[in-house]
């Protein structure tokens, strides 16, 4: 049996996981096999890999929105599992940017941004700042007033991008974020993710298909069929 690392090896690990393995359709489709990784705070890493190897669903067990069939996941030195809110956890402590933007449609741009903020106790005029502060770094003033529906693919992402910074989170995944929208946009969404710089600076994970984005991070872990960190073109047969 595999045993946690005491705590002093913890520190400065903002999340690690151990052994995490994730099964669909009652074990016929194996999507994460035994994935180890160890995320330092304030470490920007990209994870890389073909479509269907695993990576949407190791950032869904990483960010507690599914169960692992097996494995632990320690954030800040403590076990998830023990976590009373996983809810309560990722609102105060996550952003999460997903490959399609999941906006509410019926609400502005500025109200989908604000949406996060709604749960805190900040001050409606801290949150009214916060909102205007993100839509001038993605160039969105002009949308602020602007339905989520009537925007284009590239203006939704950019939002999805603000609703994701809006907390301030230590922790930021992207889930191929740049992958349905045009280069300008994926430029400019790419230089306000890697530009956050709130303190304490955040931790960022990023799945990508694109080298040139991957190569932006500090390290780059690439992933295949369920496996972690197998070096690319390596084959075990
Ligand atoms: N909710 C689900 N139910 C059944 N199978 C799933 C589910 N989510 C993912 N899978 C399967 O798990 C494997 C890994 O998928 P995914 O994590 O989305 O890969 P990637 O993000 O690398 O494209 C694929 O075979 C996919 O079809
Ligand atoms: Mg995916």
């Amino acid at each position: 049996m595999s045993t946690l690392p005491p705590s002093p090896a913890t520190q400065g690990v903002a999340l690690a996981a151990y052994g995490l393995a994730k099964a669909y359709d009652g074990g016929l489709v194996v999507a994460v096999r035994h994935a180890d990784i160890a995320l330092a705070s304030g470490e920007w890493v990209a994870i890389t890999g073909p479509t269907g190897c695993g990576k949407s669903t190791l950032l869904s067990l990483l960010t507690l929105l599914e169960p692992p069939d097996a494995g632990e996941i320690v954030i800040d030195g403590l076990q998830a599992r023990a976590l009373r809110s996983p809810e309560a956890w990722r609102l105060a402590n996550v952003g999460i940017v997903f490959q399609f933007h999941f906006l509410l449609p019926h609400l502005t741009v500025a109200g989908n941004l604000a949406v996060p903020l709604m749960a805190t106790r900040m001050p409606a005029s801290q949150q009214q700042e916060r909102v205007r502060e993100l839509l001038a770094r993605l160039h969105l003033e002009h949308r602020a007033s602007t339905l989520a529906a009537h925007l284009s693919g590239g203006e939704r992402q950019l939002v999805a991008l603000g609703r994701a910074l809006v907390n301030r989170p230590r922790l930021i995944f992207a889930d191929e974020p740049t992958g349905a929208v045009d280069s300008a946009t994926g430029e400019l969404l790419l230089n306000e993710l890697f530009s956050t710089s709130h303190s304490p600076r955040p931790t960022i994970l990023l799945v990508t298909h694109d080298p040139a984005v991957a190569r932006r991070a500090h390290r780059v872990l690439p992933m295949c069929d369920g496996i972690l960190g197998t070096p690319a073109g390596s084959s075990t047969g």
